[in-house]
């Protein structure tokens, strides 16, 4: 038991040290070094899952090419299931997040391929957006960080990669930030009427545009995903095109808007390591890669276990889940020395914030490449920047880590 933590409180259930939790939000790692320390392999009866909280195990599970991740796949009643289950139909006609092979890779394969070079290709355009940005937020006082910066960089990075006509951006942005309500399970009324409202439009302007390029093709990631599936080169209907490019945008868009968020918050409360960002801007790379161990932006991923095995000495059953906690396998004692501390400095063994395996973040390259060149130059244009007086607020949306507003000076 962790020296923090009284007798009889153990976490009992993995929302506890969600976002959904008051504690989960404030402070997610006493609870979570707990679990690691006196129950790393954790039955949790009330969201019917496993919950890993140890770097091995976690790394061996999400690598594990035997998992699977269809959520019809699970037993009935388990987190996994309900959460999907009770969202947009993703349990039929999911998207590369919940497919297995031979599925997965048919599509996720042509994908990658054709966003990876697409992102390179682009790197130029996608800082002079970020510089673009940075440069219109206020020159003096005080501001939010989140609305300025954070949510604004990702959705508009994303959109020039896919090709959303420039006409069309305020609107896309729009029903960009109502799909992202299906991330969060306890939508009120109003949301879930957002939500279903933005996928609609949503999924109408992706088939416009499809067929637009379908006819003439402009540079850009839906021309060529059309390109590819027109050669036969991508094995993929239109209906699974569509899903996924959709999936680039709600995967990409919050978990990188937190990981610029988080780093801001974390060097205005760590003066020596934004001096030291300073001093040495090539540090950035590293900083990014401190920032996603030291509060990832997404908490947590699963696995289904497709027969009865072990793991840790605990009998997993076949069909049932296994939540791997990525914000407590990056504070593991076991790999990183000094875990509570962050440090950009030092060049520290990988984290898994990205997950692994088959299903490891396809996005994981432009976040880094964002997120680098956010810190470079929002601390080179604001050099005097601190935390304004301000209390601060967690998300409440479970398994991502992210800051409501983040009000500084300048
Ligand atoms: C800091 C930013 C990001 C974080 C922390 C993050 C985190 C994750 C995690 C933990 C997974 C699950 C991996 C696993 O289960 O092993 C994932 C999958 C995924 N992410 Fe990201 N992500 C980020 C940015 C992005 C971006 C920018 C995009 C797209 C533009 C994206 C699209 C996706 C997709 C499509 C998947 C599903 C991949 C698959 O199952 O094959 N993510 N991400």
């Amino acid at each position: 038991m962790a020296d923090d933590m009284k007798q009889g409180e153990m976490p009992q259930s993995i929302l506890e040290v969600s976002a959904f939790d008051p504690q989960g939000r404030s402070d997610p790692h006493t609870p979570l070094k707990a679990l690691r320390e006196g129950c790393p392999v954790m039955r949790d009866e009330i969201a019917k899952t496993w919950f890993l909280t140890r770097y091995g195990d976690i790394r061996e599970t999400v690598n594990d090419r035997s998992y699977v991740r269809l959520p019809i796949k699970a037993e009935e009643g388990s987190l996994a299931r309900r959460f999907v289950d009770e969202q947009s139909g993703e349990l039929e006609q999911p998207s590369i997040l919940f497919l297995d092979d031979p599925d997965h890779s048919r599509i996720r394969l042509p994908l990658a391929k054709a966003f990876y070079s697409r992102i390179q290709k682009m790197k130029p355009e996608i800082e002079a957006i970020i510089d673009d940005i940075i440069d219109a937020a206020p020159a003096n006082g005080r501001f939010d960080l989140m609305s300025e910066i954070a949510v604004p960089i990702p959705v508009l990075v994303i959109a020039r990669i896919l090709g959303v006509d420039e006409s069309r951006l305020a609107e896309f942005r729009d029903w960009s930030e109502g799909v992202i309500l299906s991330l969060n399970p306890v939508c009120t009324e109003e949301e879930t009427e957002r939500l279903a409202r933005s996928a609609d439009a949503l999924n109408a302007y992706f088939d416009e545009l499809l067929t637009a390029r379908r006819k003439a093709p402009q540079d850009d990631l839906v021309s060529d995903m059309a390109a590819l599936q027109a050669s036969g080169e991508a094995d993929i209907s239109d209906d699974e095109l569509r899903r996924n490019l959709e999936a680039l945008l709600v995967g990409g868009n919050l978990t990188t808007t937190d990981l610029i968020g988080n780093g801001v918050w974390l060097f205005l409360t760590h003066p020596d390591q934004l001096d030291a960002l300073k001093a040495d801007p090539a540090l950035a790379g590293q900083a990014v890669e401190e920032v996603l161990r030291y509060e990832a932006p997404v908490s947590a991923t699963s696995r289904i276990s497709p027969d009865d095995r072990e793991i840790g000495g605990c009998p997993v059953k076949a069909r049932q889940t296994v939540f791997c906690s990525l914000a407590s396998a990056n504070r593991d004692a076991a790999v990183f020395g000094q875990p509570d501390r962050f440090d950009i400095t030092v060049k520290r063994p990988s984290h898994v914030a990205f997950g692994g395996g088959p299903h490891i973040c396809i996005g994981a390259p432009l976040a880094r490449m964002e997120a680098r060149h956010v810190f470079q130059k929002l601390f080179a244009r604001y050099p005097e920047m601190t935390l304004a007086d301000a209390p601060l607020e967690w998300r409440t949306l479970p398994f991502f880590r992210g800051l409501e507003t983040l009000a500084v000076e300048v």
